[in-house]
């Protein structure tokens, strides 16, 4: 198979975490004997040093005319003080909304040997799977009006919150066909006893249920399900919700695995689908080979499964993953007492290495 990527690094500990996912591709390529080419493309704080826009044209470009995207993370002080249109995290919702990628699908599942990482308690993680589908072109992200006026000498902010029938139906399907090949239970999780477009949200959901009569659906609001997270996360099979629900939603359940540096994600539902980590750009320790790339990896393991439909490809990435921590070696956001610490580049190349084997 010969498959086109396009490569977006980004900002902070995004450069050496992708560095690492393309170790994984070529190794995948070598040992399944695939073609992955690569072409880079600038994004974030990076094309605003570059050529002082968060997102070029040339990027959207090069993502159009490949078969996949993966992106490292976006965002750091050193842009902070940017007026809103430029700062670098503007490049990720330009790039969701640019390649019309509305389905967002956060896997949150344990990895036994990383139980003891986790805040929470064995008993309350032992076999926790969860899938998060996060609206991701909608919302309040991208509701107008919305900008900082001068009202009565008094600065006032505006942001809007908005949902058509159309939009919140079709992520229900994402998340229906999701649930279909698993528990087979979606949980639609808003805030329905205040917020009109939650009571379309909720009433969109039932009517796109009707088609998977196979499937039980749940209604939660949004304050429970994140006090459920914690209380109960195995209840839980797949998660569907707003784009601002499931920022916040996705960053909790992706805590319970005992580090946001292990999740992966894909955004799906344009031509080209675009995989990152649900971490963000770290730059406290950016440049320092301390950065967790497992997530960045699994995404590679969802490209292969999700775009390319290379299925042994994918188990054998995680199975890689699973291997690795299995054997003790941990980077420094997950070790834990009697582990091998490592850094990115040494985690990198013990993957590759299973991968291999
Ligand atoms: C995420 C991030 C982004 C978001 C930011 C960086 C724009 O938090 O992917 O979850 O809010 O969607
Ligand atoms: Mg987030």
């Amino acid at each position: 198979m010969n498959k086109n990527i396009t490569i977006i690094p980004g900002d902070g500990i995004g450069q050496e975490v992708v560095a690492g996912a393309i170790k994984v591709l070529e190794v995948v390529g070598k040992k399944f004997h695939h073609q992955f080419r690569f072409t880079n493309a600038l994004a974030g704080g990076a094309a605003l040093d570059a050529v002082g826009i968060p997102l070029p044209e040339e990027t959207l470009k090069s993502c159009r005319a490949s078969d996949a995207v993966l992106l490292g993370a976006v965002g750091g002080p050193k842009w902070d003080s940017k007026p809103p249109q430029l700062k670098p995290e503007q490049a990720l919702l330009g790039l969701r909304k640019g390649l019309g990628l509305y389905a967002n699908i956060r896997p949150a599942k344990i990895y036994p040997a990383l139980i003891s990482a986790s805040s929470l308690k064995r008993e309350i993680l032992e076999g926790v799977d969860i899938i998060v589908v996060r609206e991701l072109t909608g919302g309040i992200y991208f509701g107008t009006p919305r900008g900082v006026e001068t009202k009565n000498g008094e600065r006032t902010a505006t942001n809007t919150l908005t949902y058509s029938e159309f939009e919140v139906r079709r992520i229900a399907k994402s998340a229906f066909d999701i649930a279909r090949k698993r528990r087979k239970k979606v949980c639609s999780v808003d805030k329905a006893n205040i917020l009109e477009t939650s009571q379309l949200w909720r009433s969109a959901i039932i009517d796109a249920a009707k088609e998977f009569p196979d499937v039980e659906l749940s209604h939660m609001y949004v304050d429970n399900c994140a006090m459920q997270l914690i209380r109960n996360p195995r209840r839980f099979d797949v998660i569907v919700t707003e784009n601002m629900f499931g920022d916040i939603l996705s960053d909790e359940a992706a805590m319970l695995t005992g580090s946001i540096g292990m999740l992966a994600s894909a955004s799906l539902g344009g031509t080209v689908a675009l995989y990152e980590p649900v971490h963000g750009s770290a730059p406290d320790i950016a440049g320092q080979n301390k950065a967790n790339p497992i997530a960045t990896i699994a995404s590679v393991a969802m490209m292969m499964r999700f775009s390319f439909n290379l299925q042994s490809e994918a188990d054998a990435v995680e199975a890689a993953i699973q291997k690795v921590l299995d054997n003790g070696f941990r980077t420094s956001d997950i070790v834990t007492e009697g582990c091998t610490p490592v850094g990115t580049k040494e985690m990198t190349e013990k993957i590759c290495a299973a991968i291999l084997l």
